[in-house]
């Protein structure tokens, strides 16, 4: 189990009102008591932090604001002595416009080596129009126009932000300079990296047109030979990666972000002399009914067996919305980029216990399962007041988009203090006032509580012979809203989806359920049940 640490939302040790290397350092026992394998950090690198650190000024540097590489160093040694892995979020795409080699190449002239390591071009209609129709992920064309020499000259390609350049990956001093920072972090003693956008670092020769039309902020990507996604070539980067890592004793590891929805496709970065895992992000996308999840479930364990990885799961992460809240919704579907009071209202009880049902019925896949702090606390989304709202989707989009705030407030400690224990000082997003209840000291030792839920269901999954070696998923006939599968030796998972209590099709002991104050044989609207059978129906 591999829990994602937002690391400025974790928790403050310095009283700045931010999270850091301290603060994390200060709930490694919390983390151990869950029984987390392995954290995967989101980007503490020296950076301007106009995306939450997505945009890199210096990869081998920590932010101050989050503590220095010595005490990395010490994070890592404490990690590991508590049994615990550390993988970091390396942002390969682009770096930030603050960015030395990005400084060098606004400095030099078109045609420069320093030009070189990004996109530069001049651009369409005498130079006044982008060089081609791509458009930002947050909004916006993907190009930004600079100054050369006191006149309006070249654009630059930037996916994201315009403080975020794409980096031009056929420049061998790139990959080159890549491989460098890995083995810098490698040798630190990191375990891994996620690596963001995984699927964009090639660039079709030329930048020929997307063809799509105005407005359309995010063009398809499963379009054959797409001229930013997913292209053949960038399998050669991540077989140099892989090689890298297995050149370490014990070999690192790498987990692809790849928002694909083709899962030929996406079972090609995991194949044997490439990326280890890949985050499933088909999971995250899906509506939550009993045959959209196990659609999901099945393409997801197919992708990844056809080539002989193991299968991911997470229900969230820190650029969607919270489970409870998109659980809470009328139309339960992930939608890209769209978040906030313009999908619809939330029930959150409904959202909360389905998100529980979700918890069993992610904890029981076979493979790896990535939690999101704070979806083990059930916390929802918080509505963030528009000047306090920090995402550039949120600027980029003129307002349009809410963007990804709500998902990123600093976690509840404790059940009172300025911020909820999350440090002596307040907290960089606003806290919700009803957030007490939710925080782990409140929910420690209450049976009841998502995070007696998470840690039983966790402690099960290491210790029950039919999880702790689940690869053998089969499902059983069930009523249409319910989802009932087994592992050998002897476990269950029967999930109701719908809103009346659904009769168990399985035999067998009850080892854990979402709610116990149904009747016995039955598992709970909205619920789902563990169990410890006493044969498998054949
Ligand atoms: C990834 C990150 C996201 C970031 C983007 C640009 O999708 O998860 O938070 O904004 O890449 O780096």
């Amino acid at each position: 189990m591999i829990y994602q640490v937002y690391i400025q939302s974790f928790a403050d040790g310095n009283g700045d009102g931010v999270g850091d290397i301290e603060g994390l350092r200060s709930r490694i026992g919390y983390l151990s008591a869950l029984g987390v394998d392995a954290i995967w950090i989101t980007p503490w690198f020296d950076s301007p932090l106009r995306d939450a650190g997505y945009d890199v000024a210096d990869y081998r540097a920590v932010h101050p604001r989050y503590g220095t590489v010595e005490e990395a160093r010490q994070l890592i040694k404490e990690c590991h002595a508590a049994g615990i892995r550390v993988i970091l979020d390396i942002v390969p795409n682009h770096t930030s416009s603050e960015h030395p080699w990005f400084r060098a190449a606004l400095q030099s002239s078109p045609g420069s080596v320093e030009r070189s390591r990004y996109h530069f071009r001049a651009g369409r209609d005498g130079g006044e129009s982008p060089p081609n129709d791509w458009l930002s992920v947050f909004g916006g064309p993907a190009w930004t126009r600079v100054d050369d020499h006191g006149r309006p000259g070249e654009w630059y390609l930037h996916l994201f932000d315009a403080s975020q350049p794409d980096l031009n990956w056929d420049n061998q001093q790139v990959r080159a300079e890549f491989e460098d920072i890995l083995r810098y972090w490698f040798d630190l003693g990191v375990d891994g990296f996620r690596i963001d956008v995984a699927t964009a670092l090639v660039k079709a020769p030329g930048l020929p047109d997307l063809g799509y039309p105005d407005g359309a902020f995010l063009a398809d990507l499963t379009r054959p030979d797409h001229p930013h996604r997913d292209r053949d070539e960038v399998h050669d980067i991540y077989r140099d990666w892989r090689r890298l890592a297995d050149s370490y004793d014990p070999p690192r590891m790498f987990a692809a972000e790849a928002w694909l929805d083709d899962a030929d496709r996406l079972s090609r970065y995991v194949r044997p002399d490439e990326l280890h895992t890949t985050l499933n992000l088909y999971y995250i996308k899906s509506a939550w009914t009993a045959e959209s999840m196990r659609t999901a479930i099945d393409a997801a364990i197919a992708a990844t067996a056809a080539v002989g990885a193991p299968t991911t799961w997470a229900l969230s992460n820190h650029d969607v919305e919270r489970v409870v809240t998109r659980y809470g919704r009328a139309d339960t579907r992930r939608r890209p980029g769209v978040a906030g009071p313009q999908l619809g209202p939330v029930d959150e009880q409904l959202g909360r216990r389905r998100a529980r049902a979700a918890a069993l019925l992610t904890l029981a896949l076979p493979g790896s399962v990535y939690i999101y702090q704070g979806d083990e606390l059930g916390l929802a989304d918080a509505d963030i007041p528009a000047h306090a709202r920090q995402d550039p989707i949120w600027t980029r989009s003129g307002g349009r988009r809410w963007g990804r705030d709500g998902a990123r407030v600093p976690l509840p400690w404790t059940a009172h203090g300025p911020s909820y224990g999350f440090g002596d000082n307040g907290a960089w997003l606003p806290q919700p006032a009803e957030w007490g209840p939710h925080a782990a000291t409140a929910q420690a030792g209450d049976d009841s509580s998502f995070l007696e839920l998470y840690r039983a269901a966790l402690r099960l999954r290491r210790t029950h012979p039919g999880l702790a070696r689940a690869n053998d998923l089969r499902w059983h006939d069930a009523p249409g809203d319910v989802l009932a599968f087994t592992h050998s030796p002897g476990f269950g998972c029967v999930v109701n989806f719908g809103s009346t209590p659904a009769p168990i099709p399985l035999a067998g002991r009850v080892l854990l359920a979402t709610d116990t104050a149904v009747a016995e044989g039955l598992v709970a609207p909205h619920g789902a049940v563990w169990l410890d059978l006493e044969y498998i129906p054949s």
